[in-house]
């Protein structure tokens, strides 16, 4: 588990092809994509003004402020007056535009967002059970919330930031070659001077910084398994030990972390000062060429002031197209989950009800072009069923067994057989390479899945709630289904009664995962929601294996009432369930071993005689 949730922090990977990502990414912008063109022309518009605004120093101080300099002139006042408003109003539209590309982009990403969250949610909603057993939750939620968040950054900084960048660099690099060629060789020598410094010290760093990064994911990684296993802690006193592992990631970190800064924090005061260095010589260097005449005053000062907006974007360029590459290579493992082939449903027999509200199975036939409707009983046959989850290791060898309508199949066996596995397969939550189970006569993988089990109830082995009140937990099970439906479950299942002593009743909000309530409130929960949408086939799972004596008793007499007339197939770990099902089945490693009803079973004095004798508890 440990292990791929350290995955999430590591250093963000680069994506492996950008460029497709990018497109495809731009595809979500939609019919909105046109307005990708104002904001190029709004970004091109504020650095223009930025670089434009600039530019009005050189006429400010060589038309105006020099000849007030001799003496007083109002005319030329009046024109330096003038001058001001112009290159104040200059700066002001760059701002608007400014602001106006980074609201347009705001609003593109949100709509981009959006979308790409509805789309990943509803396809991972139509991924197979085989998908989720392969990745852990951690590393699905990092899709949501990592990824999303860098697309997010990249959408609305990192691509505006990025493009008025370089056309800020590109056009006060024109600009400078226009007011001075020997000004802009200096510039650009400095410049190469710097860009090495940072490389360098980049190149450094850039180790060091993975090693934080993986330092830091495994002490997160810590820090989540404990605090999920605190209970396990504290039981087994390992709180010194834990801490003396937590302080050796720590110090870890600290040294890894210690390591990276130190160089980083170096490289940005380097860098600025190097800009002062260069702001300097080109500061002498003009001078100098202002003193020989060859280059105005005005012109010295503008020069300064672009070489000081140039060397900014420059030494941020990198930085900014390294958090495009890394929102790309997340964008990157979104589309992968959303590519990730859907739970395949080649099943077209369909569930119908007739006007008396029974249900139907409603199954066309396409040679004869014709449908035919039978009655849902709740015969399930198994034929030689052969099963693995992953190929090479078989879990179930060659099961072959049925439920007649209204019958109670038990299995019973140690931990691992194959129980669960069994109730899987019965609701094609992993499909069945060989052998068939045929449900009503028809072989289950042509029944739509959604139907299949709709016609079927599962109290699963690990109950799981919703964060919501009790009723709409139970509700869970038929949507439609009224308060006193809701209510009367309850009391089928003999949850009514702890329901009622919650503080607001029906009413209570359970929170996460019903950690609230104790183990066996949640499967007598989980009994009402299976009850509530009074389906003709119902699983249990170990439905009572944490339900203590009394409370079994009330269960047993609301799940006798519940099994009535319906097939049931439940795996319990107490005999006193087991006992009065129609037929048993003992599994040991897949195989079914011994079968029949409960005096056979102990008639034969084999495995299930043992396991009655031995222990009352049957794992
Ligand atoms: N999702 C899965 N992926 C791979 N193997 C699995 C998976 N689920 C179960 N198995 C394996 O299949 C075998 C049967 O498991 P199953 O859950 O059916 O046992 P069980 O009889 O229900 O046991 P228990 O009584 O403990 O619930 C086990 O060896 C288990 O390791
Ligand atoms: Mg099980």
């Amino acid at each position: 588990m440990a292990g791929p949730r350290h995955n999430r922090m590591l250093p963000p990977q680069k994506a492996e092809h950008p460029v497709k990502t990018f497109k495809r990414l731009m595809g979500y912008l939609g019919r909105r994509a046109g307005l990708l063109i104002p904001v190029a022309l709004f970004v091109l518009l504020s650095s223009g003004a930025q670089i434009a605004g600039t530019g009005f120093l050189r006429v400010l101080i060589d038309r105006h402020l020099t000849p007030l300099l001799q003496g007083p002139d109002q005319a030329v006042f009046r024109g330096f007056a003038k001058a001001l408003a112009a290159m104040m109003s200059l700066y002001l539209a760059g701002s608007l535009c400014t602001w106006l590309y980074h609201r347009i982009m705001l609003n593109l990403s949100a709509g981009m967002l959006y979308k790409l969250r509805t789309e990943t949610f509803d396809h991972m909603e139509g991924l197979s059970i085989r998908f989720f057993d392969k990745h852990t939750h951690g590393e699905l939620m990092s899709r949501y919330t990592n990824d999303i968040d860098a697309v997010r950054q990249m959408m609305s900084n990192g691509i505006p930031n990025f493009i008025s960048s370089m056309v800020t660099v590109i056009s006060v690099f024109v600009m400078m070659l226009l007011y001075s060629w020997q000004l802009t060789l200096i510039v650009a020598a400095m410049l190469l001077v710097m860009l090495r410094v940072a490389t360098a010290i980049g190149s450094r760093s850039g180790p060091c910084f993975a090693q934080q990064q993986q330092s830091l994911g495994k002490l997160n990684g810590y820090i989540e398994e404990l605090i999920e296993g605190q209970r396990v802690v504290k039981v087994f006193c390992h709180e010194r030990e834990s801490e003396k592992a937590f302080d050796r990631l720590n110090e870890e970190m600290r040294q890894a972390a210690t390591r990276a800064n130190v160089l980083a924090n170096i490289l940005m005061p380097i860098m600025g000062n190097l800009s002062h260095v260069l702001y300097a010589i080109v500061a002498i260097a003009g001078g100098v060429l202002a003193v020989g005449g060859s280059l105005s005053l005005g012109t010295v000062v503008t020069f300064l002031q672009y070489t000081r907006s140039f060397s900014h974007p420059i030494t941020h360029i990198s930085q900014q197209m390294n958090g495009v590459l890394s929102a790309l290579a997340g964008a990157e493992r979104i589309f992968k989950l959303m590519d990730e082939p859907l739970e395949e449903d080649e099943g077209y027999v369909t569930l119908a009800k007739d006007e008396a509200g029974r249900l139907l199975w409603r199954h066309p036939h396409k040679e004869e072009g014709s449908v035919t409707f039978a009655p849902v009983q709740g015969n399930v046959v198994f034929d030689d069923v052969t099963f693995g989850y992953d190929p090479g290791k078989v879990v179930l060898d060659g099961i072959s067994l049925y439920a007649r309508p209204g019958q109670k199949i038990a299995f019973v066996g140690s931990t691992g057989a194959g129980k669960t596995t069994i109730t899987n397969l019965i609701n094609r939550f992993y499909d069945v390479p060989e052998g068939k189970i045929r449900y009503d006569g028809i072989d289950i993988n042509k029944i739509c899945k959604a139907d299949l089990r709709r016609s079927m109830a599962m109290v699963l082995q690990d109950t799981h709630l919703f964060t919501d009140t009790v009723r709409e937990n139970i509700r869970y099970g038929k949507l439609e289904a009224t308060d006193e439906e809701v209510e009367e479950a309850a009391r089928l299942s003999g949850a009514h009664g702890f329901i009622q002593r919650l503080p607001q009743g029906y009413d209570t909000v359970l929170c996460a995962d019903g950690a609230n309530l104790s183990q066996g409130q949640r499967q007598l929960l989980a009994i009402a929601r299976a009850a509530v949408a009074d389906p003709p086939v119902l699983i249990l799972d170990e439905a009572t294996s944490s339900i203590d004596t009394r409370t079994e008793a009330l269960v047993e007499r609301g799940m006798d009432q519940l099994m009535e007339g319906r097939t049931v197939f439940v795996i319990a770990h107490r005999l006193s369930t087991v006992r009065n099902a129609d037929a048993i089945m003992v599994l040991e490693k897949g195989v079914i071993i011994e079968r029949g009803s409960h005096d056979d079973l102990i008639a034969q004095k084999g495995k299930y005689y043992q396991l009655y004798t031995g222990a009352f508890e049957l794992s």
